[in-house]
């Protein structure tokens, strides 16, 4: 697949001693897409997850399962390969996601050990150039030609960002990153794609499980992330699962009420479930 990156679009909202503006990034994004998003194209990317994955997979069970999950940090894609996901195809609207989850992909297929593939993302979590720092070689190594390119004309832009509190980011325990590593096959599939695009970008595919946590958050109406679950439809296997929003238990009374009005708008073909001990909702067929 190619991606058509667009470095002067992508150095806006960086700033020039490597940091960037979160509110340019979220201006830009709502001129793209004003239903709501506080992500754009070139968005930073998080380094780890802030979400309960290993309860969340405990739920899904995805062994021998087709999933298409956001991309994020990469963490959710890894945590279905290693629950045993047959496939796993991924999606985002920000380029630097696919960047993260490229290099998390290769320090496993290289058989890192857990103090190193942490050291490495640490590193270039706070670099200003991902490809002069001391992981640098890493880097080099562990993206694609397109992605390359696309860092060598992203100098002194810091790319990456810690979850919204470091210390609860979601690490794989050793079991779990023993099995990434055994069960990684290459790169994934990467989808470049806003959400309300994301149905049109996918050819013929249905999956069985579909992954849509932390982001369907950021769309503010009900009708539209009705509009999204309705044209995602059309890609879900028989029995097949939405996960819709997770985190809900203390960050979300108004989420909740959101959802109500979601689940009333596609009660003819699903049911929205909230399971506790993962703190996520689900879209369930009928
Ligand atoms: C809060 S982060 C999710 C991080 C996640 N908790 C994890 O485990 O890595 C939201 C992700 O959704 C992406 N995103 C936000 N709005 C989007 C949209 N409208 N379309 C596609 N991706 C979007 C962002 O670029 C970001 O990677």
């Amino acid at each position: 697949m190619r991606y058509d990156i667009n470095l002067d679009d992508a150095r806006i909202g960086y700033k020039p001693d490597g940091n960037f503006s979160r509110v340019l990034f979220v201006e830009k994004s709502r001129k793209l897409n004003p239903r709501g998003a506080a992500f754009s194209s070139y968005s930073p990317a998080y380094m780890s997850s802030n979400e309960q994955l290993q309860s969340i997979m405990q739920i899904l069970k995805p062994t021998g399962k087709n999933v298409l999950a956001i991309t994020g940090s990469g963490d959710a894609p890894l945590f279905f390969t290693a629950y045993g996901a047959q496939h796993v195809d991924t999606f985002d609207i920000s380029y630097n996601a696919r960047v993260v989850m490229d290099i998390k992909t290769y320090m496993l297929k290289n058989n890192f050990c857990f103090y190193d593939y942490v050291h490495v993302l640490r590193d270039i979590q706070t670099a200003p150039d991902v490809l002069n720092c001391v992981s640098g070689d890493v880097v080099m190594h562990a993206v694609t030609h397109d992605t390359l390119d696309y860092l060598c004309g992203m100098r002194g832009c810091r790319i990456f960002m810690h979850t919204s509190n470091g210390e609860i980011a979601c690490f794989p325990d050793s079991t779990e990153f023993a099995t990434m590593k055994q069960n990684v096959r290459g790169r994934y599939n990467f989808i470049w794609s806003d959400l309300f695009d994301l149905s049109g970008r996918i050819t013929d595919k249905k999956y069985d499980i579909i992954y849509l946590s932390n982001v369907l958050q950021y769309v503010n109406a009900a009708s539209d992330i009705v509009a999204v679950l309705n044209n995602m439809r059309a890609h879900l296997n028989t029995d097949g699962v939405i996960v819709v929003d997770s985190l809900l238990q203390s960050l979300a009374v108004a989420r909740h009420k959101k959802y109500k009005s979601v689940g009333d708008n596609i009660s003819g073909w699903a049911d929205l479930i909230y399971d506790k001990s993962a703190m996520t909702m689900f879209l369930k067929t009928r």
